[in-house]
């Protein structure tokens, strides 16, 4: 706790070191969510030193820190070029979760008294939160079984006058496909709705993947109708974490996500985000991170993810008991099992072999499955990964399934989860062998098992629980 008196930098530091080593790696790429890694330490460390320049400067006034004008002007400059309108008006946000938390605001402003947001089941929860977060209601439409795109028939049903936004993502997170940004965003402009691109994953990607000769749909600000779109410079601008760009085709648009008070007796509160007082830390380190690799760098980092990305789907296509789930576009990957080869199972295996694979739940007729995200560093361990895959399934295939205990879903299922206090929640889920305090250590497969067998109201009830007790 805090300490009667002060301690010495290295000491501090020594602590910090000893307290991550029960982290996951963020470099390397055995970890195949979360982080992004380049394979090119001179970049990170060009961010990191930046990051720390602009550490200190408060993003809260723009007239008392000029520098941070100038940086933001650069960056977003820099993704609306890339994005298919230059000189569009943008925002920097701390990421993907603020843009879309904006995105939804404004299209709220936009349309008083439209409330929907309609969304294929695969887009970002992010989007659940505005809704929740806003007072919206979403809309979810579904998707084609095999290519696990927006169902264009679907979203025609659903646009309105109560809509306040359509949404489509380039791409969908859960198994790397882009929706169709086209057809949906024609028929919301007939409509005259808002449309939003998610492209937080893919909007730093999918262009230097066309250029390196990829088949991408066109998906960005350039489509007639797309009204604004969210690009996360933290996932493959390769930034440290802290940094994406909403962009907005007009700048009316982008007036309705800012808020500004005078409704009090202090200073005045002009915000372009949800945070007031906010680290220009993360603009500097997206900005050198920018720089130091440029066009060049990361074209080609696009092209070894684009390698990278292709060997891996090839490869699984060939583990007997796996398959990729519909034709990835981008650069993640979702790799389903079977009834021999249970994922959650193979998760934990390849866990122990040094590796993070990042088990995803079924939903919405969707398979369970785990993911991998590509980045420009998987390249060069693409042949170690496809043989951990390969062993941690046929260790799978030998374990069998993981044993849900008997009765338990329906028991969970059927309890008022508010009723319980945190301990007893943690003792009721240890007397049927599930540690809650062990988290992402190897023996995940049972909990994930538990959570797939639940409907998604419970498991939400479940890990809201579950970080509670975390904490507690
Ligand atoms: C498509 C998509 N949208 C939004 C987000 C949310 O981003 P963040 O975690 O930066 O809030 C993610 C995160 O993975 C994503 O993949």
């Amino acid at each position: 706790m805090l300490p009667e008196y002060g301690r010495p930098v290295t000491e501090l530091l020594a602590e910090l070191t000893a307290l991550k080593e029960a982290d996951l790696p963020v470099r390397g790429g055995k970890v195949t969510a979360y982080v992004y890694d380049t394979g090119l330490p001179e970049v990170h460390e060009a961010a990191h030193r930046a990051y720390a320049e602009m550490l200190e400067v408060n993003m809260l006034d723009p007239t008392a820190f000029p520098s941070m004008v100038a940086l933001e002007r650069q960056v977003v400059g820099a993704v609306a070029e890339l994005l298919g309108r230059p000189g569009a008006p943008g925002i920097f946000t701390s990421g993907g979760t603020e843009s879309i938390m904006l995105a939804v605001k404004a299209a709220r402003d936009a349309r008083p008294g439209a409330t929907r947001v309609v969304l294929p089941v695969t887009a970002h929860p992010a989007f659940h939160k505005a809704a929740h977060y806003l007072g919206m209601e979403i809309v979810p439409v579904p998707v084609d079984p095999v290519t696990y795109r927006a169902s264009v028939p679907a979203f025609e049903a659903e646009l309105d006058d109560r809509t306040a936004l359509a949404v489509v993502s380039a791409p969908s997170y859960p198994q790397g496909v882009v929706d169709p940004v086209e057809e949906v965003a024609a028929l919301a402009a007939a409509r005259g709705v808002p449309c939003h691109v998610d492209a937080c994953v893919g909007g730093w990607l999918l262009p230097w993947l066309r250029e390196a000769g990829a088949a991408i749909p066109p998906f960005d600000l350039s489509v007639p109708g797309v009204t604004s779109i969210s690009c996360d410079l933290h996932k493959f601008g390769y930034a440290p974490k802290g940094a994406s760009v909403l962009l907005f085709r007009d700048p009316e648009l982008r007036r309705r996500a800012y808020f500004a008070s005078a409704a009090w007796p202090g200073y005045t509160i002009i915000n372009a985000t949800v945070q007031s007082s906010r680290s220009a830390g993360p603009l500097g380190g997206a900005w050198a991170t920018l720089q130091a690799l440029g066009r060049e760098g990361y074209l080609e980092l696009g092209c070894r993810t684009l390698e990278a990305t292709r060997r891996l789907a090839e490869g699984v296509g060939k583990i007997p008991g796996l398959r990729v789930l519909g034709k990835p576009e981008a650069a993640l990957v979702a790799i389903a099992g079977s009834s021999q080869v249970d994922v959650f199972v193979l998760a934990d295996e390849a866990r122990r072999l040094g590796w993070f694979l990042q088990p995803q739940l079924s939903y919405a007729g969707i398979p369970a499955n785990i993911h991998v995200t590509v980045t420009g560093v998987t390249l060069a361990g693409v042949d170690a990964m496809l043989e951990v895959i390969a062993e941690a399934a046929e260790a799978a295939r030998r374990r069998g399934p993981a044993e849900v205990p008997e009765g338990l879903p329906e028991l969970i299922a059927s309890l008022d989860l508010d009723a319980l206090d945190d301990a007893t929640f943690a003792e009721l889920a240890a007397s049927v062998g599930i540690d809650l305090t062990a988290t992402g250590q190897p023996g995940m497969a049972v909990v994930n098992a538990v959570l797939d067998a639940l409907p998604a109201a419970t498991r939400e009830a479940i890990l809201v629980r579950f970080l509670s007790v975390m904490y507690s």
